[in-house]
């Protein structure tokens, strides 16, 4: 069964990355284009955090070999490389909230 936690006091600023962990899950939550978005924090290639990575339009870039996914869906740029594992997250007043 699924449940909302709250993970941030304040939404991540426009275009930012913020590591969160809820539940022993080590996610992200990002602002991009005034939409919040909550993703898996490990890049789906190999083993490394994707907030060192950068946004790209409505994906975000992998800086290790540059494969990118879509912040809605997870889908991957490269069709062997699995999906990222994407969650829903909703705003209360100011406060960030996912569900896992
Ligand atoms: S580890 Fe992310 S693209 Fe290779």
């Amino acid at each position: 069964m699924s449940s909302w936690y709250k993970v941030l006091n304040q939404p991540p600023k426009e275009g930012t990355m913020v590591a969160v962990e809820v539940e022993g899950l080590k996610l992200f939550v990002t602002l991009n284009g005034g939409q919040l978005y909550c993703a898996e924090n490990r890049c789906p290639h190999e083993d490394i955090e994707l907030t060192l990575g950068c946004l790209k339009g409505n994906r975000v870039k992998c800086s290790l070999h540059g494969y990118s996914f879509d912040l809605d869906t997870g889908d991957s740029s490269e069709d062997d490389v699995d999906h990222m594992l994407t969650y829903p997250v909703k705003q209360k007043n100011n406060e960030i909230y996912i569900e896992v």
